[in-house]
């Protein structure tokens, strides 16, 4: 009999980390079936629907439709949702990917009926317990069966938890697995160009973390800045629906300051890495763009006082920034002496071949 497996994705980031585990364990040699459970907490066409048309992914198989909220009710309303489903359905495994409320609340209810849980990019730690995705990390790896790392500084962390090392397999990044996926038709896409932007001559900013975006003070002076210090650079911006709430209620930018910015909205995953793997260098809050950039050796200025993913630092193209040493850091790049970064060890677009071999032995 082929063991069940439910893979659950959430948020815009899971969507890319689901979809090459899901391609894998549909292959008939592991013996498994996969089904796709998708929570609900992303729900536009522009965060959810055209991932997974670019991802290739089917529809999902089962939607919870959980929606937004505050971070109990988004949590609460996946367990119990998710709680439903599991005892209907009896999975042999549940897999989680990243650090999402869609994450955590998947796992607790899966625990709870004694249901496997593995959790794809464990043991990431920022030590920055005031972002909720560490409150989920903490959680998640806490409850989980099977952790599947990233790198080393992953193990590390969840054995200085306390984790049994016999739970621990360090398996590589299937965030690359994704991008390495779409990476050629990604290319073959003019995305940049319609923006009548130039290859290597433009900045691409996102931002949607709370301590950067919720207060209008902070987001305005990150915004000034940017524009100001960009100099020569164009800065394309997709805005994110929690950076556009803000920025529709607050006027943030004088016109002359307005004009070196253009704004979209959020993109697709292939038009997002045509214009990542196109631009000069990317200034970021994000998680998962720390990683994609530092696989392309495109230069990441991160604004954020910690990152959970620290080899993008010391051997990728990443380098944390306040809002105060930003125009040092684009000074750098403009004299073309910023870090160059080397490739990462397993991030090399088989993570999700090692996860089903491993998870083939184990179940
Ligand atoms: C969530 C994740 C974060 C991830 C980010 C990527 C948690 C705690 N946070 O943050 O780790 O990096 O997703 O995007 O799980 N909204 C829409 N349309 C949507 C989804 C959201 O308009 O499809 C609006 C919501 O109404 C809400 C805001 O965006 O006001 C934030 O959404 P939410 O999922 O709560 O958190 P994110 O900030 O997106």
């Amino acid at each position: 009999m082929n063991k069940k497996i439910y893979l659950v994705a959430g948020a815009r980031p899971n969507f890319m980390k689901v979809a090459p585990l899901f391609r894998e364990f549909q292959k008939s040699k592991y013996r498994f079936s996969p089904y796709l459970v998708h929570t609900g907490q992303h729900y536009d066409v522009s965060m959810s629907d055209l991932f997974f048309r670019d991802l290739k992914m089917p529809k999902p198989h089962i939607h919870l439709g959980v929606g937004s909220g505050t971070h109990a009710e988004q949590t609460a309303r996946v367990m119990v949702a998710m709680e439903g489903v599991l005892k209907k359905n009896q999975p042999d495994l549940l897999v989680v990917v990243g650090d999402v409320n869609s994450t955590m609340a998947s796992a607790l209810a899966a625990a709870k009926l004694l249901i496997p849980v593995a959790h794809v990019e464990a043991g990431l730690r920022s030590r920055d317990r005031s972002m909720p995705e560490e409150i989920n990390r903490l959680v998640t790896d806490a409850i989980s069966d099977y952790l599947f790392t990233p790198s080393p500084d992953a193990d590390i962390n969840l054995i200085k938890e306390g984790c049994p090392k016999n739970r621990i397999f360090r398996v590589g990044n299937v965030m690359i697995d994704s991008l390495k996926f779409i990476l050629p038709l990604a290319r073959k896409k003019d995305v940049f160009k319609r923006l009548s932007l130039r290859k290597g001559a433009y900045v691409l900013l996102t931002l949607h973390r709370p301590v950067n975006v919720d207060h209008p003070k902070i987001l305005k002076r990150i915004l000034k800045t940017i524009s100001k210090t960009a100099g020569e650079w164009p800065v394309v911006f997709p805005v994110h629906p929690r950076t556009k709430k803000i920025m529709d209620e607050h006027k943030m930018l004088s016109q002359g300051e307005a004009r070196r910015l253009t704004c979209v909205g959020s993109l697709g995953y292939v038009d997002f890495v045509n214009l990542v793997s196109n631009s000069r260098f990317v200034v970021t809050d994000s998680g998962g763009v720390q990683e994609e950039t530092s696989f392309l050796r495109i230069p990441c200025l991160t604004l954020r006082n910690t990152t959970e993913r620290p080899i993008t630092v010391t051997e990728g193209t990443n380098t944390l920034v306040g809002v105060a040493t930003l125009s040092s850091e684009i000074e750098k790049i403009r004299k073309g002496t910023e870090k160059k970064g080397k490739p990462i060890k397993l991030w090399d677009g088989n993570a999700s071949r090692r996860i089903a071999e491993i998870l083939t032995k184990q179940l």
